[in-house]
């Protein structure tokens, strides 16, 4: 090794870099090896202006220093990535079962009535929505439900206390009756436009009286479905809740005969459900139609040969339906001689129960995730 002071100094620092850690490492190497101002380098550098002799030997020395150094280096480098790998390794237990992430996913209800909505989209029936705090007279007098209708009775329906001016006066500030679902935008010019024959306030027991709002703005023709929630004092047990979603059905337009009802409903069916589902109509009474139906179809677990879930009959009843009444057209102000018209109603969460075979309507308000994640897509 050279006497050279240079050297001198720098040799005891090679004995250092094995304790050193990543700033510090690279640092030292900037120092020592740097090629701008590192002390070995500056030496090289000065080589030239020594003696031939001097320049050997400080020339040999100084090179064998800096292949040390390199070495040192890279050895110490390679010992820092091993220990911060094994540090790694100590911290985590790879045998332990990876942590699940939950995605969020869209309700089955929601996906039911998407798909219910997007299915008479395609054929030109445009969303409309009303609000739940309806007036007796759009919700039953107006359907041509008869004076005492047993419908009406306080038995049923949620009747809303609005005599009392302060209730009256925050349902007003409020200007909607729920977040999640349709609402009426218009409620305060509404409130403002009662008439005597209105009667009194309730929860919309259905979503026929949005047929009628509808109706009372527009002129045929009409093509329109209108989801919402409805209330009833019903139990909430496994068949019934108090309050539920219906998607309404409107078509009112000069010709419009019961074969249109079947072949609409039909196409409907075998969208929904799937090609080949057979579908049925049966006679029903409804105030508002004449004639009024109830279509069935096959029975989407059993396939129509009979289960529990049917209730051994192959068949499952998923809307009533029929002709507009032409004592509901006249009370809208359209003419029966002119138009006619049919109209449905069904109930998108018992058909989300069907066609998934779930035996409690109560699961589908429960928000339990063991239920839901079953039906992320
Ligand atoms: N409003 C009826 C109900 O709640 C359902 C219904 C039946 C709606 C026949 C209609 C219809 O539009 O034509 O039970």
């Amino acid at each position: 090794m050279s006497d050279h002071p240079a050297l001198a100094a720098l040799t005891p620092r090679l004995a250092r870099i094995p304790t050193l850690d990543q700033v510090q490492l690279d640092a030292e190497e900037i120092a020592v090896l740097g090629r701008k101002a590192g002390a070995l380098t500056n030496l090289l550098k000065e080589l030239p202006q020594l003696d031939p002799d001097e320049r050997r030997r400080v020339g040999a020395a100084a090179n064998e220093l800096k292949a040390r150094f390199e070495a040192a280096i890279a050895e110490r480098r390679v010992a820092l990535v091993h220990a911060a790998r094994a540090k790694v390794e100590a911290a985590v237990d790879s045998s332990m079962p990876g942590r699940r992430r939950f995605t969020g996913s869209i309700h089955p209800v929601t996906q039911v009535v998407d798909e219910i909505l997007g299915i008479f989209k395609e054929l030109g029936f445009v969303r409309a929505v009303g609000p739940e705090a309806e007036t007796e007279w759009n919700n039953f007098r107006a359907l041509n439900f008869p004076e005492n209708h047993p419908a009406m009775d306080q038995h049923d329906t949620f009747y809303l206390d609005t005599g009392d001016r302060r209730s009256a006066e925050i349902d007003r500030r409020r200007g909607r009756t729920s977040g999640l679902f349709p609402t009426n935008e218009r409620r305060q010019s509404e409130s403002d436009r009662r008439r005597p024959q209105d009667g009194r306030t309730l929860l919309r027991t259905h979503t026929s009286p949005v047929q009628v709002r509808l109706m009372q703005e527009m002129q045929p023709p009409i093509r329109a479905v209108m989801p919402g929630v409805v209330y009833r004092k019903d139990p909430f047990d496994p068949s019934h809740a108090p309050a539920f979603l219906q998607i309404e059905g409107l078509a009112v337009d000069e010709g419009i005969s019961f074969v249109d009802l079947k072949g609409t409903l039909q196409h409907f069916a075998r969208r929904f459900f799937s090609a080949r589902t057979q579908v049925r109509f049966r006679p029903s009474y409804f105030p508002f139609t004449e004639p009024s139906a109830e279509m069935d179809v096959q029975c989407q677990l059993c396939g129509g040969s009979w289960c529990p879930a049917c209730k051994q009959t192959g068949w499952m009843e998923i809307m009533g339906c029929g002709m507009v009444h032409e004592q509901v057209l006249k009370n809208v102000n359209i003419d029966p001689e002119k138009y006619t018209g049919f109209a449905f109603g069904m109930g998108p969460q018992r058909i989300a129960l069907q066609r998934y075979g779930i035996n409690d309507i109560r699961l589908l308000y429960s928000g339990d995730m063991r239920f839901l994640t079953q039906f992320s897509l």
